[in-house]
């Protein structure tokens, strides 16, 4: 699929007004996407768990103008309440995909948010709500041309969502997904994301991601701006290559289930996204003292009892703990006993592997 097959040629059907429900869920990186290209192509190929629990969940409401307007018209409510300071986002979002979706000026739309998350846990809820978002205009998109497919239909959802947030392309579909051109991934595409189309081993079908909210804050450098500091990033070119290398050595790890080989990837991937951010000009830390502190007493607790769990990061100071669902019992237990001292408030969320976004 190319850009152009994204852009309409037309509508079949005229549709007055409507309402539709779309729950998504956020993604975790194993494979990080750090650094992009104009029009919001990744510097290199990632690939993601899809959750379960942590999800956004968009209702969207339209009903044609009489008039095509000037701008774009819509109302923004979060957890019922009006929220114009998301709004300039949701612009820069529609402007982007216009061309794509050049029903969007027909339209008064309403659009009603929540999170089945905290809302202050800083964990970036624009993987699930672009990908909510996108799912809703491309339902919109089938009622005026309801011959799309239901491939085409995903391709799309993913495609629009990607130019709202980049790893939001990552949250249409389960469980595992890969994004960005990737010489040995058939059909992997910089343009949307991909089900990862070789065996998985069944080990990582129930995977578990428990969060460890460390720092529940706003985030002092937001990942727009850091992706944007691996332009003329001294290890810049290093780390896109090491991404394409890790991707490599995965699609093995997949297909074996060897969890020592998949631990080392990922631990590395965590640690590597975060020394581009320490040597970014201006450099810049997420991480806590905490986060320190939970990555060596998980170290620790997996040299003495030998039980597979890791690590990984996001951008931000948050650990997620990833583990095979057979060692659930212990993990919590480790969990609770030794590293819920270190999250703000006590607080953790327990996810795991989900198979992408649902209509409702
Ligand atoms: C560290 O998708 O939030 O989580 O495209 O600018 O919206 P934008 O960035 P975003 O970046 C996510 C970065 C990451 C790694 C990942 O999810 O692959």
């Amino acid at each position: 699929m190319r850009e152009q097959d994204f852009i309409p040629v037309g509508y079949k059907k005229s549709v007055q007004s409507g309402k539709v429900t779309w729950q998504s869920p956020s993604n975790i990186a194993l494979v990080k996407y750090w650094g992009k290209k104009e029009n919001q192509i990744p510097a290199n190929p990632s690939v993601s768990f899809t959750l379960k629990n942590c999800k956004t969940i968009t209702t969207l409401e339209f009903q044609k103008k009489e008039t095509r307007g000037e701008d774009f018209d819509f109302e923004l409510f979060f957890e019922g309440n009006k929220k114009d300071d998301f709004k300039p986002k949701i612009t820069k979002f529609f402007e982007r995909i216009e061309k794509y979706s050049p029903f969007l000026k027909d339209y008064k739309l309403i659009i009603q948010t929540e999170n089945t998350f905290p809302h202050s846990s800083g964990i970036a809820s624009s993987a699930s709500g672009m990908s909510a978002l996108a799912l809703c205009l491309m339902s919109l998109e089938k009622q005026l041309n309801p011959e799309l497919t239901e491939d085409y239909f995903l391709k799309k959802a993913s495609f629009l969502a990607r130019l709202g947030s980049g790893s939001a392309c990552r949250s249409i579909e389960g469980e595992l997904i890969e994004w960005g051109k990737h010489e040995s991934t058939a059909g992997s595409s910089d343009l949307f994301g991909i089900k990862y189309p070789y065996k998985v081993h069944e080990v990582f079908k129930t995977y578990q991601d428990t969060i460890l909210l460390v720092d529940k804050g706003q985030k002092q450098v937001s990942s727009t701006l850091g992706h944007n500091l691996m332009h003329g990033h001294p290890f810049a070119e290093a780390r896109f290559e090491q991404a394409h290398a890790n991707l490599e050595k995965l699609q093995v790890v997949f297909e074996t289930g060897n969890l020592p080989d998949f631990i080392n990837i990922v631990e590395s991937e965590a640690l590597s996204l975060h020394a581009m951010m320490m040597s970014s000009e201006p450099y810049f830390i997420l991480m806590k003292p905490n986060t320190l502190e939970i990555i060596n007493k998980i170290w620790q607790y997996r040299e003495t009892t030998g039980v597979p769990v890791c690590f990984t990061l996001d951008a931000g100071a948050n650990v997620h703990v990833l583990y095979p669902e057979e060692h659930k019992e212990e993990v919590l237990a480790f969990i609770k006993n030794e590293l819920v001292a270190y999250c703000e408030k006590g607080q953790y969320i327990c996810d795991s592997i989900g198979k992408g976004a649902e209509k409702l």
